[in-house]
């Protein structure tokens, strides 16, 4: 079950709802303990993740079966008492919507059919989107209900950029330069790919929302591959456009943008796109997540691999970083998602060292 989480206290309990402190924190308001959740805390690290998976069949199916998916996308909040849960599904299933073929090649990762020119876009439509994404939403509404009162629920989209490039590179990409092409050289024609997905993401976070979902996070996994006009072109200006488009209809739901590996370009984003929170990746200074902290609150930035190693590397990483953070509006995570191969003990153990500490200095 739920472990303890956030302080509220009796004279506050009296006066008004009780509120989540995931919810708190991405408001703007400091937690006097963090609340915490982690990047892909539903997956094969856990051996009950492996098990449902496994019944499921492909890894897309059990995106698309929501009595599976609700099941995984609980069970790290009912094994730690996260504060939160993220929707368990995956960035693809969007492109997967407009009618590009996707499959997860096991131990080799997504395998998508290319899109490079105007005639493989034209085979794309945004007009199948809410029947295909039926299931996602029965996923969120059946999570939505099955959760302690105090752990919110979190929906969540690949941001356009990050998608287009496992579009046009046809999966996981080092090098990226397929896509840098086709976005450098050919404007127009990235430019429709990219209004595509604004329209598709919107509909599709908004679509979460209706169901139940009460934050959205935005994935743009590669927008440090960008020199900076391109990362204004196609990092903010999309993001700003899907922030505007949820924002019409839910004008206080809160969005956490994570422009992994955005740098110095991390304030740019926060100021420019408008979204409600930031999301660090591991490689943000404590000194830079603390100034950022003063406009945006933020969420982060543990380096997965101390998660994995444990022991006094674990300790020697969270504890500097809660204390520097816990005096403003603050939510642990980790700066990307969780190594498979992490021990669940690791697991337990941050989230219990966040909790001492945070209660310790933020109490
Ligand atoms: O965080 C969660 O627990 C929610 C579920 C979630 C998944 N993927 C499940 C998943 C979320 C939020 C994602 C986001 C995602 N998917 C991103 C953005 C975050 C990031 O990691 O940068 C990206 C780039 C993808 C695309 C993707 N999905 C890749 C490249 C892979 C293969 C690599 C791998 O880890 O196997 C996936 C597969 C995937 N998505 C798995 C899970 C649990 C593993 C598949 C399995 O169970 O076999």
């Amino acid at each position: 079950m739920c472990g303890e989480s956030g302080g509220q206290t009796g004279s506050m309990q009296e006066q008004t709802k009780i509120e989540k402190p995931l919810l708190g924190a991405l408001a703007g308001r400091r937690q006097p303990v963090p609340p915490i959740w982690l990047m892909r805390q539903a997956g094969r690290y856990l051996a009950e993740y492996r098990a449902v998976r496994q019944q499921a069949g492909s890894f897309l199916d059990l995106c698309y079966t929501p009595d599976a998916a609700a099941e995984v996308t609980l069970q790290p909040v009912r094994r730690f008492g996260m504060d939160a849960a993220i929707l368990f599904s995956d960035i693809l299933v969007v492109p997967h919507a407009l009618g590009q073929d996707v499959a997860f090649v096991e131990g080799e990762g997504p395998k998508l059919d290319p899109v490079r020119s105007p005639a493989d876009l034209a085979g794309l439509s945004p007009d199948r989107l809410s029947a295909h994404m039926a299931p996602v939403y029965e996923t969120v509404a059946r999570v939505a209900d099955g959760l302690p009162k105090e752990v919110a629920l979190i929906g969540f989209a690949g941001a356009p950029w990050t998608v287009a490039t496992y579009m046009v590179e046809e999966g996981t990409s080092r090098t990226f330069e397929r896509v840098r092409a086709f976005a450098l050289g050919d404007e127009a024609g990235f430019g429709g790919l990219i209004a595509l997905l604004v329209e598709a993401t919107t509909r599709y976070l908004v679509q979460q929302v209706e169901a139940g979902a009460e934050a959205v996070q935005l994935f743009d996994s590669w927008s440090g591959v960008l020199p900076e006009s391109q990362f204004a072109k196609w990092v903010i200006a999309p993001t700003a456009e899907i922030v505007r488009g949820v924002r019409s209809v839910y004008p206080d739901v809160p969005i956490i943008g994570f422009p992994r590996g955005a740098g110095s370009r991390y304030e740019r984003y926060a100021t420019e796109t408008g979204i409600s929170a930031l999301a660090l990746d591991e490689t943000v200074s404590l000194d830079d997540a603390v100034r950022l902290q003063a406009r945006r609150p933020v969420q982060g930035n543990l380096d997965p691999m101390a998660l994995l190693l444990g022991g006094a590397v674990l300790e020697d990483a969270v504890l500097p970083l809660v204390e520097a953070l816990v005096h403003g509006p603050y939510v642990f995570n980790l700066g990307h998602g969780i190594n498979k191969e992490t021990p669940l003990d690791h697991v337990e153990t941050l989230v219990r060292l966040v909790r001492e500490k945070g209660a310790r200095h933020g109490g």
